[in-house]
């Protein structure tokens, strides 16, 4: 007799936008509102946070893990899991600390910014759960030297959480003392790099660190520590608020949430727009952006997750779901969602040419690969702008990436290798195309410079 127990229905297709009104953590991220504490009250901040502590530091983690938040500042590390490795109990005195990550320096991001200026008041109530939930004792906010504005803001707003008791000395009357501590960067790119901005935190050249140790164990001064993004943090009062499940609710397994998108570019309307992950691209832009400058035909290519991941070409961004899985399928990467788009009018080896010199100008100078290997590359990459070069430079500059990738200390390696690895892949023809124009120049030995 054959089996009649009804088969299961299928699971409902994730929900990948667009995103309601309803359903916006950051609510205030044009401005349209004040800053101030009495504002972001009216939107729901500082509501009852003493009952947010009041669920435990293992639970708060929990919620974290369950709503499946990955971290916001370009690696998609899974937040409470990194939460989970502060240690619950001090053995040796030493306290923890939470450092958040507001240097936002990679081109292309600009959505902390919006936070620390319109919404600061989430930040710091994030900075208060979150640093609860790992027990630390202080949390430091890096904010990147040329947010002169933003810095101001946020100061002001830690002044004010203070004078109404929500910081400092038994925080919201939790029995809890928590610090938050405002700190200036003096602009440098590299000093968004963990590590370094721990050593820049502790007075020291901003240098990214050899791991082992790694924070959670030896951070800031000598004391465990995690670092996370601006984002990561502002977005966790409202998930225990509203519940692991709803912030689960948005975009496909494993690429959990609301996000914030930051398009620039040759759209009609550059904007930053919160939306669900895994959003499509087309749907993004054209919702949000007005559509991309002259028609979909005059879309060339678009670098999704700021200046550090690979271009993806038009065709093959179109239909691309902006989540982490989707992008890295496409050999790129959401990184901090900062997406550049460009169109047929752009120099597109000029525009990778112009990114490597960023890195070159930003490289810490600590590991001969990428102190040596991000000059040598810009030098090629200017070449291959006007086409004078060899043909058999391309792979030479392709080997020279892979020996950079990998080989650092730091990830500013790879984030110089990646979009000139995007180039060739996709673009070579035009490189060649270039050189030919040119007649083809005798190969220079750019390693005997
Ligand atoms: C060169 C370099 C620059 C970075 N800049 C930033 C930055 O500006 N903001 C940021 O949040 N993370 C930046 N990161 C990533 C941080 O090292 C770290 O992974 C991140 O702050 C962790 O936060 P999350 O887990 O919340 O994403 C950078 C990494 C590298 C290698
Ligand atoms: S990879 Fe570059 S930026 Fe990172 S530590 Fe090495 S030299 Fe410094």
């Amino acid at each position: 007799m054959a089996d009649e127990t009804p088969a299961a229905p299928p699971p409902p297709p994730p929900f990948v936008g667009p995103l309601e009104d309803k359903d916006r953590i950051f609510t205030n991220v044009y401005g349209y509102q004040p800053w101030t504490l009495a504002a972001a009250q009216k939107r729901g901040d500082w509501d009852k946070t003493k009952d947010l502590l009041a669920l435990g530091q293992d639970k708060i983690i929990d919620e974290i893990k369950a709503s499946g938040l990955r971290g916001r500042g370009g690696a998609g590390f899974p937040t409470g899991m990194k939460w989970s490795f502060m240690p619950k109990e001090s053995r040796d005195g030493r306290p923890s600390f939470l450092v958040i990550n507001a240097d936002e320096s990679e081109p292309g991001s600009c959505k902390d910014r919006e936070i620390l200026r319109h919404d600061p008041h989430k930040l710091i109530e994030g900075a208060l759960v979150a640093g609860f939930a790992m027990r630390a004792r202080a949390a430091y906010i890096y904010v990147r030297g040329e947010y002169i504005l933003e810095a101001r803001v946020l100061e002001a707003a830690v002044k004010e959480a203070y004078e109404a008791g929500l910081i400092g000395k038994n925080a919201c009357k939790s029995g809890y003392d928590f610090d938050v501590f405002v700190h200036r960067g003096a602009g440098a790119y590299i000093c968004g790099e963990e590590t370094a901005m721990i050593e820049s935190l502790e007075g020291k050249k901003g240098q990214p660190r050899l791991k082992p140790p790694f924070p959670a164990g030896a951070g800031l001064y000598g004391c465990p520590t995690t670092v996370n993004n601006v984002e990561s943090i502002a977005v966790a009062p409202t998930i225990l608020r509203r519940s692991a499940a709803w912030f689960a609710g948005f975009g496909r397994e494993n690429n959990r949430g609301t996000k914030l998108f930051q398009i620039s570019g040759h759209v009609n309307r550059p904007c930053v727009v919160e939306e669900s992950m895994s959003i499509p691209f087309r749907e993004l832009i054209e919702r949000h952006c007005g559509g991309i400058r002259g028609g979909w035909d005059n879309l060339l290519a678009v670098i999704p997750g700021g200046s550090s991941v690979p271009l993806v070409p038009a065709a093959e961004m179109m239909d691309a779901p902006m989540d982490f899985d989707g992008l890295r399928a496409l050999g790129s990467g959401l990184g901090t969602a900062a997406v550049i788009v460009m169109d047929k009018s752009t120099d597109i080896v000029r525009a990778i040419a112009r990114l490597s010199y960023f890195y070159k100008h930003e490289s810490c100078g600590q590991c001969t690969p990428c102190r040596e290997g991000t000059g040598w590359m810009w030098r090629v990459m200017e070449r291959l702008v006007t086409g004078e070069a060899a043909v058999e430079e391309i792979d030479t500059l392709f080997q020279l990436t892979k020996q950079v990738e990998g080989h650092t200390i730091c990830a500013l390696g790879d984030a110089a290798a990646w979009p000139i690895q995007g180039l060739i892949r996709h673009f070579r023809p035009e490189i060649e195309r270039r050189i030919a124009a040119r007649g083809g120049a005798a190969p220079i030995m750019e390693a005997a410079e």
